[in-house]
C-alpha cells in the first residue's frame, strides 16, 4: 500500500508564489514521492494558477480533469480542477470557485492595498474542500494524512475532528506566525461554523474572534514549524504574536522540521538562469555573473571590484525594509566603491523608499520593483554579499540561495537564520567554518555595524574566500526534512497507512530524522 498525503496551502511553485512557502510546498511534495509517498497539493484555483495549469495542460496533452465535490462550499458552488504541477509528477487541485478565480495580480491584496475582504469565506471554502475529499466523498481516494500549511489551511484539522475523521491524520505547519486568519464571530455562519457545537467553536477563539491559525494549532496531531529556534521563539512573547499561551499548551504535538532548499534549481554549475557557471574551485564565472548584474540593474562602472550588496525579499516590516532604508545612505556614503541592487516589491512606502534610493545615486544603486527568477538568479550569483535583515525569520530561504553561489549572508540572529548561517563573529578574523555575518537589534546602527564588519571581511582576501567556500559547501538537501516529515506522518497516520510510512522511511533517509526532527519541547 501507498501512503497518500494531501498538501493543503495557498501558494506552490511555480504556479503562484508572494513568499518562500510556494517553494516548500512544491519541493517538499517532489521529495516526498522520491521516497514513494503519494503526495498531492491542493490549493486556490486563482486566475493565474488555473491559467498556467492549462497551459502545462495544453503543452503535455494530459487535460485537467473537473473533480465534483458533493455539495456546495460556504462561500458558493465549487470543483476541483485536477492536473499535474508544471516541471513535476506532482497531482495538483485547484478549488475553482467564483471568488478564488476573480484573484488576478496579488492573492491576499487588492488593487488598494487592503486585504480581499472575502479572505474567511476563501479559505473557508478551501478547507471544507479538503474534507470533501477526506470523508471519501468525490472520486479522489481520501488520503491518510492531510498537511495543512500556515494559517489558510487552518480550519482543516478542526473540520476534520468535528466531523469524525479520527483515521485521517492531520498536521499544521507554521511558516509564519504573523499572519493568523482572525475574523468576527459574526461571519461564523458564513463559514459554514454555525452548525458546530458551542464547546468546539469556543476552541477557536483567540481575542474575542475566530482564528484560522488557532485552529489549526488546537486540532492538529502534530503542529510543526520550519527551523529549530523558531520552534523555541514561537513559545514566548516577543515572537508568538499572541499565539504563545496556546503554543505552549500544545507543545507536546510540537516539532521543528527545517526546510530544505532546491539544490538543482539553484546550483551555480547547472543555472540556465544564470549568465556563466562556477563551483568552489572555478570562481571565474562569478566575475562574470558580476558583470551581467551591473549592467542589468544599470551599475556604472561595470567593476568587477566594487563590492556588490544585494537585497532581495519582500519590502516588507518583517524584512526590516524600514530600518534598511534608514541605513543605507549612511553605508553608502561610506564606501564609495559599493554598488547596491535591490530587487523585490511589498508595501508601497517601501517600495517607494527603493525607488528614491536610486534616484540619489545613480549609477550606484539599482532597484527593480517586482519579482522574477531570472533577476533573482542574477542577484544571488553576481553580488558579493547579501542583506537579508529580519525581525523574526521562521526559516529564511533567500540567503541559503545566497549562500550557493558564495554571495555571503548579512542577516538577522533569528530564528532559521540563526540555524543555518555559521556566524563570522562581530570583530578580528573569522570563526571558522564561517558563512556569513549575523547581526542581533533592529536599529539602523545595528544593520550599518554588520555590513561594516562584512566590508573588514571582504577586504582580506583569504578570509572572504575562506567564508565562501564555507557557504558554497552547506548542504540544505530536501531529502532530509522529507525524511523528517515521513517520520511525523508515520507518527499521526492511523492503522496500515502507519507502515506504509515506515516502509517509505529507507535506512538511508532515516538515519537523518533523529537530527532534524527535533522535539521542540
Ligand atoms: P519569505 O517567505 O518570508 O518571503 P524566504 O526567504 O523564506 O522568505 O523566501 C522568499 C522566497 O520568495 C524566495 O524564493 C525569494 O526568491 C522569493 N521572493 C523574494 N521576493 C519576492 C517577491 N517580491 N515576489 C515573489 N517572490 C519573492
Ligand atoms: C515564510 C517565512 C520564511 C520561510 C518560508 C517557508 O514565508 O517567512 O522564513 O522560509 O515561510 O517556510
Amino acid at each position: 500500500m501507498q501512503a497518500r498525503v494531501l498538501l493543503v496551502s495557498s501558494e506552490a511553485v511555480p504556479l503562484v508564489k508572494t513568499g518562500g512557502l510556494a517553494d516548500v510546498i512544491t519541493a517538499l511534495a517532489v521529495s516526498l514521492r522520491k521516497c514513494n509517498i503519494d503526495a498531492s497539493i491542493l490549493m486556490p484555483g486563482y486566475a493565474a494558477a488555473i491559467a498556467g495549469a492549462e497551459a502545462h495542460a495544453a503543452q503535455s496533452g494530459q487535460p485537467l480533469t473537473s473533480v465534483a465535490l458533493p455539495r456546495p462550499l460556504p462561500g458558493g458552488p465549487g470543483r476541483l480542477l485536477q492536473g499535474v504541477m508544471p516541471g513535476t509528477d506532482v497531482p495538483v487541485l485547484l478549488l475553482d470557485t467564483e471568488r478564488f478565480s476573480q484573484r488576478r495580480a496579488n492573492p491576499y491584496i487588492d488593487q488598494s492595498g487592503q486585504e480581499f475582504c472575502d479572505n474567511a469565506i476563501c479559505f473557508s471554502d478551501l478547507a471544507h474542500a479538503a474534507v470533501a475529499i477526506c470523508t471519501g466523498e468525490t472520486s479522489l481516494p481520501a488520503p491518510h494524512v492531510v498537511h495543512a500549511n500556515d494559517w489558510h489551511a487552518g480550519l482543516i484539522p478542526f473540520l476534520l475532528k468535528t466531523a469524525g475523521l479520527h483515521h485521517i491524520g492531520s498536521m499544521l505547519t507554521i511558516h509564519n506566525l504573523a499572519f493568523q486568519g482572525n475574523y468576527h464571530f459574526d461571519l461564523a455562519a458564513q463559514l459554514g461554523l454555525a452548525q458546530m457545537p458551542s464547546d468546539s467553536i469556543a476552541s477557536l477563539e483567540y481575542w474575542g474572534k475566530i482564528s484560522y491559525l488557532k485552529a489549526g494549532i488546537q486540532h492538529a496531531d502534530c503542529v510543526t514549524t520550519v527551523s529549530k529556534t523558531y520552534a523555541a521563539e514561537i513559545l514566548t512573547p516577543r515572537f508568538g504574536y499572541g499565539m504563545e499561551g496556546v503554543l505552549n499548551a500544545r507543545r507536546h504535538v510540537l516539532r521543528a522540521i527545517p526546510n530544505g532548499i532546491d539544490s538543482d534549481v539553484w546550483d551555480p554549475q547547472n543555472d540556465p538562469l544564470s549568465r556563466a557557471p562556477f563551483s568552489i574551485d572555478r570562481m571565474r564565472g562569478k566575475v562574470i555573473c558580476k558583470s551581467d548584474l551591473q549592467a542589468m540593474f544599470g551599475l556604472l562602472p561595470v567593476d568587477p571590484f566594487a563590492p556588490i550588496l544585494g537585497i532581495g525579499s519582500r519590502m516588507s516590516h518583517q524584512k526590516m525594509a524600514d530600518v534598511a532604508l534608514q541605513a543605507l545612505p549612511a553605508i553608502l556614503d561610506r564606501h564609495e566603491r559599493m554598488q547596491l541592487v535591490v530587487l523585490g516589491c511589498g508595501e508601497r512606502s517601501y517600495e517607494e523608499g527603493f525607488a528614491d534610493l536610486a534616484q540619489r545615486y545613480p549609477g550606484r544603486v539599482g532597484v527593480h520593483i517586482g519579482y522574477d527568477e531570472r533577476r533573482a538568479h542574477a542577484l544571488h550569483a553576481g553580488s558579493d554579499m547579501l542583506l537579508h535583515a529580519s525581525r523574526f525569520e521562521p526559516f529564511g530561504l533567500t540567503p541559503l540561495y545566497s549562500m550557493r553561489y558564495g554571495t555571503i549572508p548579512i542577516a538577522s540572529r533569528v530564528g532559521g537564520l540563526t540555524d543555518t548561517i555559521a556566524d563570522a563573529g562581530m570583530q578580528g578574523a573569522a570563526t571558522p567554518g564561517a558563512s556569513g555575518v549575523l547581526f542581533d537589534g533592529e536599529a539602523a546602527q545595528d544593520m550599518e555595524a554588520a555590513v561594516q564588519r562584512a566590508f573588514d571581511l571582504y577586504g582580506s582576501r583569504s578570509e572572504w574566500q575562506a567564508m565562501q567556500r564555507n557557504a558554497m559547501q552547506t548542504d540544505f538537501d530536501w531529502q532530509t526534512s522529507a525524511a523528517a516529515y515521513i517520520d511525523a506522518y508515520k507518527e499521526i497516520a492511523a492503522g496500515e497507512a502507519k507502515t506504509a510510512f515506515r516502509t517509505a522511511l529507507q535506512p538511508k533517509t532515516a538515519g537523518n530524522v533523529a537530527a532534524v526532527a527535533i522535539q521542540a519541547a
